[in-house]
């Protein structure tokens, strides 16, 4: 049984990063990431502010842009324009959620795929689907990261994945398939969802109820990758997965914290690198 180690994967990753970026400063390039933040979730702002501080780990400028709650749909859309036209912006992240009265489907849709470092834009999307992917929607290519840096071979595996949503469950099927997984997705409808789940060689937990998966519902030397975080009654946060009944069973198993979530910053960091480069042609 082995703890997967997301905080030193996505340390690892990060250093990979820093490393191309050196090269790229030693061109004299340097990449460019804006951060977008309308109003004043608390959540969103720890995640800025995490954000900020990778690339400065990393040495990708970032640029920020905190607007008041009462910021317009259009000066959110015309700042993305303006972004997208800067050459020297590679990637532009709106953080999601937005204000009710934004459209967040109408701002996805204004930002330039090539600079989409989210993978949220229908285009990157498309090509995710089609086995082409440029720039993936960083929690689920985190939980790729995860698997394969732990030394598991996906090809002929039997995936299943708990929850369909467009930001994880979707996209993170389809890069297993990607990696020649055989890849059953669950949602709510599901069928004797336990049985389903009992049958997974990787299970990956993205449904957003706490210690949702149990021990009695995997095999033994299943690979767990637990997407949840749920704050609990007491402060503590905990994944979709019963860890303390489900680890004794797997061969691999994330914990929350330090699993998935530090996964999702790295994979931004790698996608802020691939736009760059992409863009400057390198
Ligand atoms: N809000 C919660 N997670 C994310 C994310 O990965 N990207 C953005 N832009 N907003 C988020």
């Amino acid at each position: 049984m082995a703890i997967i180690d997301g905080k030193q994967i996505s340390t690892d990753i990060k250093n990979e990063v820093k490393k191309e970026v050196i090269e790229l400063l030693d061109k004299g390039i340097q990449p460019c990431l804006a951060v977008i933040l309308v109003g004043e979730n608390p959540a969103s702002q720890v995640y800025v502010r995490n954000k900020k501080r990778a690339c400065e780990y990393c040495g990708i400028k970032s640029l920020s842009y905190e607007l008041p709650e009462s910021t317009s749909e259009e000066e959110l859309l015309a700042l993305i324009d303006s972004l997208n036209l800067d050459p020297d912006c590679n990637g532009i992240l709106v953080q999601l959620p937005l204000p009710k009265h934004i459209d967040e489907d109408k701002v996805l849709l204004r930002i330039k795929p090539e600079k989409d470092v989210d993978g949220f834009h229908p285009y990157n999307v498309g090509l995710l689907s089609i086995g082409k992917a440029q720039l993936k929607a960083c929690t689920p290519a985190g939980c790729i990261e995860l698997i394969k840096r732990s030394g598991v071979d996906i090809t002929g595996k039997k995936c299943v994945v708990v929850g369909r949503s467009n930001i994880v469950g979707k996209p993170v099927g389809m890069l297993l398939l990607a990696e020649n997984g055989t890849v059953i997705t669950c949602h709510s409808k599901t069928k004797d969802l336990a049985e389903v789940c009992r049958q997974a060689d990787i299970l990956v937990a993205a449904i957003g109820k706490p210690k949702f998966i149990t021990g009695d519902m995997v095999s033994d030397g299943v690979v767990v990758i637990d997407v949840g975080i749920n704050r609990m009654d007491d402060g503590k946060l905990c994944g979709d997965v019963d860890f303390e009944s489900v680890e004794p069973k797997a061969s691999h198993i994330t914990p929350v914290p330090g699993g998935v979530g530090p996964m999702t910053i790295a994979m931004l960091m790698q996608n802020c690198l691939i736009a760059c480069k992409k863009q400057k042609a390198m």
